[in-house]
């Protein structure tokens, strides 16, 4: 098998390294990562946050691709890849203080994606944070022609997914338990959300 590769991941990896320095906080430990794809996120980002132990997960046909770029970067604080998919499975039982995804809120199903954001207010703690690249809609609207023509391809490989609504994702997030604390505006007209798990409220 050869180890896959994704010129996106290559592209992306430094403007998103900018908002996890900014986002990521020194007594950080561990952060999970959900659909980690080929791995080369891992392995970019790990060695610059040497105090963290990263936990990449995706659907269990992409852990063996991944697996080829961590045995051969070696880096002794990526943790071997766990297969989660956000619609059936839970968080591994540690306590997480960053979840990071990239590129994976619009290929999920919409129900798919509202699991994730309940396990996030499930499983995270006060302080920790869920952070949230790639495109997102904002008042119905695409950002750029290029998205809306993307969000069509999307559609046409499986209806299902699609460019999500920030305002829906905001929606649900603070629906969760989590305020948002940055939306950067990123290349290639992207953004990255980043948001915080507010103190649990006793219902
Ligand atoms: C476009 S790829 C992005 C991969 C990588 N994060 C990147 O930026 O290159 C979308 C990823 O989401 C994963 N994915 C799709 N549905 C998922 C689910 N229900 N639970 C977890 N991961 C899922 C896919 O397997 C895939 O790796």
């Amino acid at each position: 098998m050869e180890k896959p590769y994704s010129a996106s991941c290559d592209s992306n990896k430094a403007p998103i390294l900018e908002v996890l320095y900014r986002t990521i906080l020194p007594s950080d430990r561990r952060l999970l990562e959900i659909g980690s794809g080929t791995g080369q996120h891992a392995v970019y980002f790990a060695p610059k946050f040497p105090q963290l132990e990263w936990y990449p997960t995706d659907l269990s046909s992409n852990l063996s691709g991944m697996n080829l770029w961590f045995k051969e970067a070696r880096i002794a604080t990526i943790q071997k890849p766990t297969r989660l998919d956000v619609s059936k499975d839970d968080f591994p039982k540690l306590k997480f203080d960053v979840v990071f995804t990239a590129n994976t809120l619009h290929i999920m199903h919409w129900k798919d994606c509202k699991s994730f954001m309940k396990l996030l207010g499930h499983r995270l703690r006060e302080g920790s944070r869920a952070i949230f690249y790639g495109p997102f809609k904002y008042q119905g609207e695409f950002t750029s022609p290029s998205n809306a023509e993307f969000d069509l391809s999307l559609k046409a490989k499986d209806p299902l997914s699609g460019i999500r609504s920030f305002e829906d994702v905001n929606n649900n997030m603070i629906k969760n338990g989590f305020e948002l604390i940055d939306d950067y505006e990123m290349p290639a007209n992207n953004r990255t959300l980043v948001y915080q798990r507010l103190k649990f409220q006793k219902s």
